[in-house]
């Protein structure tokens, strides 16, 4: 390798290094490129998003139930398991749907736990007050999208 080659190898070594750990314009963004924090906020306004829902919808309401080893049906609704146990996993309660079911919000059992019309059960959150129609909306739209984390 003649030295020029190697300086400029060397050059991009320490480039791609730079953008590994962070300090490229990358940083702090989500998949579509949206900062990592939107939806966070609490008080801002919730989007169909799955960051949005769990900071508006699942840790503020139904953790107070839903979280923990004795979390019913097993359905923990914190920040570090709610995805995994909601997307694509089966419902306890019937069997025969997934609890988020990717593209298909009206057979997925959250949602008809949330509008009240599910086969087994109380709806949710149980007890109430139950979630206004345009935040299950929202849920809808998320899960109609394609239920991305
Ligand atoms: C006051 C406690 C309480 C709160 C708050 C609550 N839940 Fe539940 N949830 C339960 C109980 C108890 C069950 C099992 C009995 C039933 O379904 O009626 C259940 C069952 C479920 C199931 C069925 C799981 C399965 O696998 O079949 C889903 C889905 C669900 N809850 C979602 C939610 C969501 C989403 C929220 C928040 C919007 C919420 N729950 C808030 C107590 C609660």
């Amino acid at each position: 390798m003649t030295r020029t080659g190697w300086l400029w190898s060397a050059l991009g070594a320490t480039v791609l290094a730079l953008v590994a750990c962070g300090g490229g314009s990358g940083e702090g963004l989500d998949a579509n490129g949206r900062p990592l924090s939107e939806g966070d906020d609490p008080g801002g306004p919730m989007t169909a998003s799955f960051r949005s829902i769990q900071s508006h919808v699942f840790t503020p309401i139904c953790t107070a139930c839903h979280a923990g080893a004795a979390a019913p049906r097993g359905l923990r609704l914190d920040a570090a398991n709610s995805y995994a146990l909601l997307v694509g996993a089966g419902s306890i309660e019937v069997g025969s749907l997934k609890r988020v079911a990717p593209g298909d919000a009206a057979n997925s059992y959250l949602v008809q736990k949330l509008e009240g019309h599910q086969a087994v059960g109380a709806r949710m959150p149980l007890g109430g007050p139950y979630l206004d129609a345009q935040t299950i909306a929202l849920i809808r739209q998320w899960i109609d999208n394609g239920a991305r984390p």
